[in-house]
């Protein structure tokens, strides 16, 4: 037995300490038995122990039927041998596709040779090299390069230097409508989703200006001098594929140049080729201050995010001994084995010709969207894009559905009455095995990021899908869709 420290606040008291026991191995799953896991079970235990909300989505969509066995370049394999084509790609979490071979390899080499992961003490080589490959991959002086597991770490990051780099009197960020950045509380208050912002205590050192508004970021800029960034994705994925022209892009650069302004590009989603060069912001001849890079960089086998700098930035802000700890690596930052997974699928990215592949058969599925649109001009809006990053908008039938369905489908789900893009989806994956990507601000847009990998059959195979399916109509894709969920 021992004493608690005598304090005034805190008087002694005798406080038992329990004796050494044996410890009893508490009910614990092997991997076995994770991969052994039936549908039912994992439903159970992602209900009490993840998140029950999510499985309402995920029983909407069909997705909690899914366990899948296997995962393969453009598609997955569940449980009854089904073959399902990925055209959603994690959100653009999969440029190489699935289980690239060379990434397999890569890991598999570097696990036998039992190289090291952690990178606190000594330098790590993994490391220095894929900062020099990222280096090479970047234009201009965008040379230095932070390591983290996730964009929204990237984006913290990002955030932090270039507060840091235009000093104390100039810490507001501009940040665009429907812009999303991340779920960590620095990158929810330049977020524009009001479910994400909920009501939490944002730092409020903010601006919020319309997306490709070249205006709004002049008056902003001009009329409080205590701004110091602006925040922008080049390609705003979560607000449904929404590009700015490329004079935007180039009266931006100046206007930074002019005000002092830091700009800081997330390419989270549309780098790594996916909109037909490394970084979507090299489609418009420009090159920002900071850019953050996750996803793809990953391999899509590793957690791995980047923030690259123009060196004089960073310096600017951590240059020093005296300040060089102030935003270094996380413990996981650089760690051995993503390092070297983003090494290798950096050279795959190239070696395979992959960025050209975003433009040529991103071309080709948005030609193939296009004379959809024209045969549906009653169910599809638009269609837009660039590389493989593509969004389809449906027309919102919200008010053209016989008035008997509509309180039906109201009923299923506030968030999908007057989107049909949660029905199509549904139905792709239940009656077509494909899989597409829906979009949080816009639940009339489908997103389509598949790997960079998918060729013209595969983009044949998915418009003969979707073409099948537009043409039952809308009432019976709806009536399709309600039946399917009593089903
Ligand atoms: C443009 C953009 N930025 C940042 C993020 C945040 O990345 P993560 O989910 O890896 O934190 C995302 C994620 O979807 C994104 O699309």
């Amino acid at each position: 037995m021992t004493k608690s420290p005598t304090n005034d606040a805190c008087p002694a008291v005798e406080a038992p300490e329990l004796a050494p026991a044996a410890i009893a191995r508490p009910d614990l799953m092997t991997v076995e038995d994770a991969k052994a896991l039936s549908v039912a079970m994992m439903t159970d235990l992602f209900k009490t122990h993840i998140n029950p909300g999510q499985l309402h989505f995920m029983k909407l969509l069909g997705f909690h039927k899914v366990k899948v066995e296997r995962a393969e370049g453009m598609y997955y394999y569940d449980q009854d041998g089904r073959k399902i084509l990925d055209f959603f790609g994690g959100f653009g979490s999969l440029a190489l596709g699935h289980n690239h071979p060379r990434i397999i390899a890569a890991r598999n080499k570097f696990q036998d040779e039992k190289r090291h992961e952690i990178a606190i003490a000594f330098m790590s080589q993994y490391a220095a090299a894929l900062a020099h490959n990222l280096a090479a991959c970047s234009p201009g002086d965008l040379d230095m390069v932070f390591f983290g597991s996730s964009g929204s770490e990237a984006m913290e990051a990002a955030l932090k230097l270039a507060e840091r780099a235009t000093g104390p009197a100039r810490p507001k960020t501009v940040y665009a409508e429907n812009s999303f950045h991340g779920k960590t509380k620095g990158t929810l208050a330049v977020t524009d989703g009001k479910l994400y912002r909920a009501e939490f205590c944002l730092n409020d050192n903010t601006v919020r200006v319309p997306f490709g508004d070249i205006g709004a970021v002049e008056s902003a800029f001009h009329s409080d001098p205590q701004i110091g960034a602006i925040v922008l994705e080049t390609i705003q994925g979560g607000g449904g594929i929404i590009q700015a022209p490329a004079e935007y892009w180039q009266k931006l650069r100046k206007l930074c140049d002019q005000y002092g302004v830091i700009w800081v590009a997330d390419e989270v989603q549309s780098g790594f080729g996916r909109a037909c060069r490394f970084y979507a912001f090299e489609n418009y001849g420009v090159v920002p201050d900071i850019t953050t890079l996750a996803k793809s960089l990953g391999g899509g086998k590793s957690a791995m995010a980047a923030m690259i700098a123009r060196r004089d930035v960073y310096m600017k802000a951590y240059g020093t001994p005296k300040t060089a700890m102030i935003h270094a690596q996380a413990t996981f930052g650089g760690i051995g084995e993503a390092c070297i997974t983003a090494v290798e699928a950096i050279n795959v990215l190239y070696d395979e010709n992959l960025i050209e592949n975003s433009a040529e058969t991103g071309a080709y599925l948005l030609d193939r969207l296009r004379a959809l649109q024209a045969k549906y001009p009653k169910i599809i809006k638009e269609v837009r894009g660039r590389g493989l990053m593509i969004g389809i908008e449906f027309q919102d039938f919200s008010q053209t559905l016989p008035a008997v369905l509509r309180p039906v489908v109201g009923m299923l789900d506030d968030k999908l009455k007057g989107s049909l893009s949660g029905f199509v989806g549904a139905l792709l994956l239940r009656d077509y095995d494909v899989l597409v990507a829906f979009t949080e601000y816009n639940r009339n847009v489908i997103r389509l990021e598949p790997p960079l990998i998918c060729t013209r059959d595969h983009v044949d195979t998915f418009i003969h899908a979707l073409d099948s399916l537009l043409a039952r109509g809308i009432i019976s894709i709806v009536k399709d869709f309600v039946k399917s969920q009593v089903g």
